[in-house]
């Protein structure tokens, strides 16, 4: 390892490996160290990138090994060192995912970066339940909001008349506020809500309910992150594998979308 050093931000996708990008296998096989994330694709990672250091930086929810800083010191470091660096993401680096404060890192530092982007969890892991975020006749927009802290009322007011597809990232510990915010902004209590836990994983599971029980079917049910949750009309066409085509059509027709 020799000579100036680069980092490479890469979007990793929801999962599973095969949703790696072309050019994020590229990275990775040329890779000297991987930083990874716990939701990035890392089981396959002693094949996809032989030569590298493989480094687990994996933050879950309060518990941030050595910290955003220290990841941005480590990679900044390695780099500097003359190696090739892959910082793998799950989903795209630039969703809900820091990427940019790393490339700023990167940027303070004098290091040659940048990004490859990657399937995001916001729209293939509803797509893996059978839901398109958007369908002729019966959504037209999304918006992608992070549930990480609870959202203030005005946003819970825009969302709720927005009248599309709302699609949360990292809500399941804030459902009682986004969905007591949403039904008190006028989101009526019928509205399908689905909830995506483990999505492209063997475990991979779909609960389904309305904004009006779905607080308590999840409790029932024993959702945990790391979860999609998708508010709207959309919902009726998830599916968990085994809905039959016909029943999937008549939903579709019920809501005056199956043209
Ligand atoms: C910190 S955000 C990162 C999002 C990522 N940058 C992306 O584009 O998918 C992490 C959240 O993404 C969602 N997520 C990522 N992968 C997932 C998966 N395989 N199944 C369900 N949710 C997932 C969850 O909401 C999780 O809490």
């Amino acid at each position: 390892m020799s000579g100036p050093g680069r980092v490479t931000l890469v979007g990793g996708g929801p999962g599973d490996p095969a949703l790696l990008t072309v050019a994020a296998v590229e990275a990775l096989r040329d890779a000297d160290v991987v930083l990874y994330d716990r939701l990035a694709p890392h089981d396959t990672l002693p094949e996809l990138a032989p030569n590298a250091l493989l480094v687990d930086v994996g933050k879950r929810p309060g518990h941030h090994p050595i910290g955003q800083d220290g990841i941005e010191t480590v990679m900044v470091q390695h780099a500097l060192d003359g190696a090739a660096v892959v910082r793998l993401k799950g989903g795209d680096p630039y969703v809900f995912g820091r990427g940019s404060e790393e490339v700023l890192a990167c940027h303070r530092a004098g290091v040659p970066v940048r990004v490859i982007p990657g399937v995001s969890s916001s729209v293939a892991v509803p797509a893996a339940a059978g839901i398109p975020l958007t369908h002729r006749n019966l959504s037209h927009l999304f918006t992608v909001v992070s549930g990480h802290a609870p959202l203030s009322d005005e946003e819970h007011r825009h969302l709720a008349g927005l009248g599309g597809t709302i699609v949360v990232l990292m809500g399941v510990g804030t459902l009682p506020s986004i969905s007591h915010g949403l039904l008190s902004s006028g989101l009526a209590a019928d509205t399908p809500v689905a909830i995506i836990e483990r999505g492209y994983s063997e475990t991979q599971r779909t609960t389904v309910a309305d904004l009006g029980t779905i607080l308590h079917v999840a409790a029932a049910a024993g959702v945990r992150s790391p979860a999609v949750i998708v508010i709207g009309h959309v919902v009726a066409f998830a599916f968990d594998g085994d809905a039959e085509a016909s029943e999937l059509l008549a939903r579709a027709e019920r809501l005056g979308a199956s043209a």
